[in-house]
């Protein structure tokens, strides 16, 4: 790893709490930020960024790498179908190759589009492979191995007893959590209240608390989902969920389509963290979730592409468009403006994963996870002069040019260098057909 690297002449667009966007020069020294704005130093790396914005990098907020080679393999199913007719089966089907290979198609995607952080919930079965794939790749992740205690048309692979689950959880976290630098952390990952037991649930809520670590959980994504919560337990969801122990600051819930007023406030007082899945929400047909309005009432929203068979992109830049652009459909066109959704892109995903002092800003002494972004194509002339709505609005994936994480640089020029992306795309297909014969899909 180099130890230090200047990066010069591009158009720094800090999110920090003023929102400072400046010309200027970033230096990284060990990892960190070690100035914003600097002289131009000596560096071991220097890096031209003329025509482009220099910006912290994506943190998605909800992702399964695991999914990745489903992708394409689960189109034009509502929820409760897509899981049971082809999502589980091919979970099902995981093996540790395969895992591996889907992972590292997925973080390859991601560092592509300029993401350098985000929370996964992975299957049942193997997440050591997950694991492995974000050390070796340079990646900054916090993973959960998925948990399932109960529920229909479950394939077996997937079931599994409550103590086998904890037992398992609770042995990654000793493995994982804290490993590369900080760079790699567990959460507890229950699948969505239909899969699991209010005696599963409620232990979580107590282990977390004790070794503080995050929940991460699918909540109120779609009506039959949480109309059978409400049969089941008689309550709302949310309000099942905060009863159990499963709300507060440490604690991530995926979609919230389906919320009424008082859940709502739930999850403002306890301050639990939303991932908002727009293109996921519009692609199973799940609904609108009420962002703007959960941003008004003190809710702490984030963004996530959700798994592949289900966006089909792992693209923040899509993630934070749809979202932008769905808001003013609901609320009009001033709702949910470029400056706030690239606030929840970076310091909002930051703050749900409860790295907000580490990530999210280019803020001297803040791990560096950075990204350069070409400013001077096609679609983004003539040269902006607001560069945030040029960011929302008009750039593209493949306008990310240079990914840095934690120091490292993972992408130079477009060029992927802790991952060889043909060899990630030829392993994607192999273990993707071998999955699907083993799946008989
Ligand atoms: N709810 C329970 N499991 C899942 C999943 O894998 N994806 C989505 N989008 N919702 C879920
Ligand atoms: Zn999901």
């Amino acid at each position: 790893m180099s130890n230090s690297i200047l990066i010069k002449n591009g158009t720094l667009v800090t999110m920090d709490e003023r929102d400072a966007v400046t010309d200027g020069s970033l230096l990284i020294r060990d990892g960190r930020i070690a100035a914003v704005c600097a002289s131009d130093s000596e560096a071991d790396v220097v890096i031209d960024a003329a025509g482009c914005a220099v910006l912290p990098g994506f943190v998605q907020s909800h992702i399964h790498l695991c999914q990745t080679l489903f992708r394409g393999s689960a189109d034009d199913l509502a929820l409760i179908d897509w899981l049971k007719k082809r999502v589980w089966p091919m979970e099902a089907a995981h093996t540790h190759e395969s895992l591996r290979a889907s992972a590292r198609l997925g973080v390859a995607e991601l560092i592509k589009g300029g993401t350098t952080c985000a929370l996964t919930m992975e299957t049942v079965n193997h997440t050591e492979a997950v694991f492995r794939v974000v050390e070796e790749s340079g990646f900054r992740a916090t993973v959960g191995k998925c948990m399932m205690d109960r529920g229909e048309e479950v394939p077996a692979a997937l079931h599994e007893e409550t103590e086998a689950s904890i037992r398992e959880s609770l042995a990654l976290l000793e493995a994982w959590h804290g490993r590369a630098s900080g760079r790699i952390r567990y959460c507890f990952a229950p699948r969505f209240a239909i899969s699991c037991t209010r005696g599963l649930l409620e232990r979580v809520a107590r282990l977390a608390v004790e070794r503080g670590v995050m929940i991460h959980t699918h909540a109120s994504e779609n009506r039959t989902e949480i109309e059978i919560v409400e049969r089941e337990t008689g309550q709302r969801n949310v309000v099942y969920l905060d009863e159990l122990g499963l709300t507060g600051a440490h604690v991530l819930l995926a979609h919230c389509v389906h919320l009424d007023d008082v859940e709502i406030e739930v999850l403002s007082r306890t301050g639990t963290h939303v991932a908002h899945c727009p293109s996921s929400n519009l692609k199973l047909g799940s609904g609108l979730a009420r962002v703007a309005l959960m941003l008004e009432r003190g809710v702490s929203v984030s963004f996530g592409a959700d798994g592949a068979p289900c966006n089909n992109r792992l693209d923040m830049w899509t993630e934070m468009r749809t979202a932008a652009l769905l808001q003013k459909a609901l609320g009009g066109a001033e709702a949910l403006p470029a400056r706030q959704a690239l606030r929840l892109a970076t310091m909002g995903g930051a703050r749900a994963l409860g790295l907000d002092t580490e990530i999210g800003s280019l803020e001297t002494g803040k791990r560096a996870d950075v990204s350069i972004v070409k400013l001077d194509q096609l679609h983004s002339a003539p040269r902006p002069a607001e560069i945030v709505s040029a960011l929302v609005y008009s750039t593209q994936s493949s306008d990310v040019q240079t990914v840095i994480i934690d120091g490292q640089i993972v992408m130079r020029d477009r060029q992927l260098l802790t991952l060889d992306e043909n060899q990630v795309i030829a392993e994607a297909n192999r273990e993707a057909a071998l999955l699907m014969s083993r799946a008989g899909i």
